[in-house]
């Protein structure tokens, strides 16, 4: 049993030190099986009023990266006749970065209507901090992302998304290149306020 200190000064360690690593300095080597399922049963103990688990998170397989790199490549088009090759190239590439790729989904429009939108997205967004916390808990990076293609039709019809979903964020999995330098937080003075 871990005594209750060690349990906050853990809990402290691991939430203060936790920090966004962009998908571009994220390598291999990824989480493997085992840790995947670690860091996705984390999203399992996010509050969820209704217990209706309005939120589902896709793999992106290293086989779909290819399907993906062509789904945002035409997304960037539909927006942007006038995109360079440069330009759809790096939209490609974002396809083939982090070695674990998810990409995190909502039920806002299904389920039954008694749990408001806004519960769903905050039982979504603890779903994902749970999942970025276990994963810097491994010694992995990660962060959400999204980007305008994530809105669009091919990206959605690549996911297979029902009319009740829509897409909440990327999120990236891998080893960081480099320590990425802490910066400051809030102060609890700066978004705490008495009644
Ligand atoms: C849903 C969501 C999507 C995000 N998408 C992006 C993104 O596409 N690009 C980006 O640079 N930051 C994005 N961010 C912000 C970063 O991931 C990060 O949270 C922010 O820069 C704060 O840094 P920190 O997590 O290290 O405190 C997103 C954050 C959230 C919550």
């Amino acid at each position: 049993m871990i005594s209750e200190s060690l349990f906050v000064d853990f809990a402290e360690m691991l939430i203060s030190t936790r920090r966004s690593i962009l998908p571009k300095r994220l390598f291999e080597p990824g989480p493997n099986d085992e840790q995947i399922e670690l860091i996705l049963s984390a999203a399992a103990a996010a509050p969820d009023h209704g217990l209706i688990r309005p939120w589902r998170f896709i793999i992106c397989t290293p086989s779909s990266r290819e399907s993906l790199a062509d789904a945002f490549a035409k997304s960037l088009v539909a927006r942007d006749s006038s995109a360079t090759p440069e330009q759809i190239s790096d939209a490609k590439n974002k396809a083939y970065r982090a070695p674990l790729l998810l990409l995190g989904v909502i039920n806002v429009r299904g389920l039954g209507v008694e749990i408001p939108i806004s519960e769903r997205y905050i039982s979504a967004g603890c779903a994902i901090q749970n999942i970025l916390l276990m994963a810097h808990s491994m010694g992995f990076g990660a962060s959400p992302t999204s980007g305008k293609s994530m809105y669009m039709d091919p990206v959605r019809n690549l996911f297979k998304l029902s009319d009740e979903e829509d897409p909440l964020c990327f999120i990236s999995i891998g080893t960081p290149d480099r320590e990425k330098p802490g910066q400051p937080r809030m102060i609890t003075k700066d978004f705490v306020s008495y009644i």
